[in-house]
């Protein structure tokens, strides 16, 4: 257990299983689960995009049915996907926006502009008990209309704060710190993720309020050399300090 909870993506695990044009079967997303369950990870993340570029929907069957650890599934808000969700019945669901053409999730996604449709979507889930959480930026009129759909958790897109530097990471680190108080005190919980590697992780605890992380890239490159077990208790050492 870790003071911050802990949701790994596995995506990048499935990226690894496709790029030969599916004709291999590992590595396996369940071996994974299995090493990230023996450690007491807090949560399986998986992105099933429209182009499936990683993530197919067999594995998201396989990965509920067995529900080693809670699963945690992000998704466009579609017509598509809500069927997935219904039918799988993922522990929570983190709404993404998605373009086709992206090498990852860029950006968050605009609840202000989609509140109507992104309410019936949570009403429908939790109906379901299953819990919704919205990737945003660290904005406070995206985090009051997460508010407003009744959403469970905002998850702050923390990819602009990694990459950025000097005066401009501050500022932004001001922006993500605003919106965390801001969040936790309409009563949503605050999620974090994107981009997150050991040091920018170390740093994220200091984010008020912080109750999740979702780390994926990184914990998958590093195990390369490192193996997901050493990487794990890594994150994890960071993330009860
Ligand atoms: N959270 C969300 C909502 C994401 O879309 C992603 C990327 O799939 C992550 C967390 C993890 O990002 P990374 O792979 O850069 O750690």
């Amino acid at each position: 257990m870790t003071k911050i909870r802990l949701g790994v993506n596995i995506d990048h695990i499935a990226t690894l299983r496709q790029v030969r044009g599916c004709t291999t079967d590992y590595p396996d997303l369940r071996e994974a689960v299995k090493i990230l369950a023996k450690q007491h990870v807090d949560q399986i993340t998986i992105h099933l995009r429209e182009d499936r570029r990683h993530i197919q929907e067999e594995d998201v069957k396989l990965l509920c049915e067995e529900r080693l650890l809670p699963i945690n599934l992000e998704m466009a808000a579609s017509e598509e996907m809500e069927a997935m969700v219904l039918k799988y019945q993922p522990d929570w669901v983190c709404f993404v926006p998605e373009k086709r053409e992206e090498l990852t999730t860029e950006g968050g996604l605009d609840v202000a502009k989609q509140e109507g449709k992104l309410a019936k979507l949570v009403a429908t889930f939790r109906r379901h008990n299953i819990r919704s959480s919205m990737f945003i930026e660290p904005s406070l009129s995206q985090v009051q209309s997460c508010k407003n759909i009744a959403a469970d958790a905002v998850e702050f897109h923390t990819g602009k704060w990694v990459l950025l530097k000097n005066e401009e990471k501050m500022q932004e680190w001001k922006k993500l710190e605003e919106a965390a108080l801001a969040a936790n005190q309409l009563g949503l919980n605050v999620h974090a993720g994107h981009g997150l590697d050991y040091q920018t992780t170390k740093e994220i605890t200091k984010l008020p309020h912080l109750k999740e992380v979702n780390i994926g890239h990184a914990i998958i490159c590093y195990s390369v050399f490192e193996g997901l077990e050493t990487v794990v208790k890594k994150m994890q050492a960071i993330l009860s300090r």
